[in-house]
């Protein structure tokens, strides 16, 4: 009998379709992923594809991403419902409302956020260039949204003062300093590295601050043997798989179960079946674009 992921692996050549996955989702989802990355790693994969389908394991958001990048493509989210609990923060509704009364303020938008809301924006960013988009527009006044806890860290490191929004991820926000200064003290020696999403407080405990796929690089490069991890556990496999005979220890509570709900069976019947189509408007697609491009464009 032919296996699950043997049946992928047939249909992805026949309908020539590519498997994005994040660096959250499960490691069988990775390592039936023809790409794994982090939020912008994924979008430019996305953008540049020569497939027709493109298979998005992550959160919803992701793949409306792919899809603002390549409306001609069919993007599927094997697990439609699968959201990511801060992009409900923000609405266009409220981005709309913001632009009234300030017209002036440019609106740098965190791309864990929907597509009714990027396109509202002025310009996107990931946590991985998310100090250069605001340096792009220094000297203008800025709102960051919807993660307060990315806005006041790129405002600590450019000095620039980012008016924020009180969105925040409860998985990054959930991570306490007092949890942190637990796990320093039972591995002292370990070097430690945080998500922006991450609380002030957190993210000054830290050794180093970057996005899921500069942690996994950074992990890399390092003599360092020992890590202490501040983010989503799923970071766990690529960091022990790409860094043999290193040490990583994670917060065990920071799960998101949005990222790990897809699975090789939701990802065969979506290819199959085309559960999950991702279907924007025009209007949005269109209205988005700008935002998005620019981001991908400032690496
Ligand atoms: P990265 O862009 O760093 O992969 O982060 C995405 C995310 O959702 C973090 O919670
Ligand atoms: Fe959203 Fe947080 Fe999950 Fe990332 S970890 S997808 S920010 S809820």
């Amino acid at each position: 009998m032919v296996s699950v992921e043997e049946r992928i692996r047939q249909l992805k050549k026949e309908k020539n379709a590519v498997i994005l996955a994040h660096n959250y989702t499960s490691p069988e989802i990775q390592d039936l992923a023809d790409h794994v990355g982090d939020s912008l790693g994924l979008s430019i994969a996305a953008a540049n594809t020569a497939a027709d389908i493109i298979v998005f394991c992550g959160v919803s958001f992701m793949g409306e991403t792919a899809k603002i990048l390549s409306p001609d493509k069919t993007v599927l989210l094997p697990e439609p419902d699968a959201h990511c609990a801060m992009a409900a923060m923000c609405t266009g509704e409220q981005l709309k409302e913001f632009k009234e009364s300030n017209p002036d303020t440019v609106i740098v938008g965190y791309v864990n956020s929907t597509a009714e809301s990027k396109k509202e924006m002025d310009i996107c960013c990931t946590s991985s260039n998310a100090i250069k988009v605001v340096e792009s527009v220094r000297g203008k006044d800025v709102l960051l949204v919807p993660d307060v806890n990315l806005g006041a860290y790129v405002s600590f490191k450019t000095g620039i003062d980012v008016i924020l929004w009180d969105g925040f991820c409860p998985v990054h926000h959930g991570i306490t300093a007092a949890q942190v200064r637990g796990l320093k003290q039972k591995h002292p020696d370990a070097f430690v590295m945080a998500h922006p999403e991450c609380r002030a407080e957190v993210l000054a405990l830290a050794d180093y601050v970057g996005s899921t796929e500069s942690m996994l690089e950074a992990s890399k490069a390092s003599e360092e043997k020992e890590f202490i991890i501040l983010t989503e556990v799923g970071m766990r496999y690529r960091m022990e798989k790409e860094n043999p005979g290193k040490v990583f220890h994670f917060p065990e509570h920071a799960v998101c179960t949005t990222m790990k709900m897809a699975s090789p069976e939701s990802v065969l019947l979506s290819l199959e079946k085309g559960i999950g189509e991702v279907v924007l408007s025009e209007d949005i697609i269109n209205g988005a674009r700008t935002p998005v491009m620019k981001m991908i464009s400032l690496r």
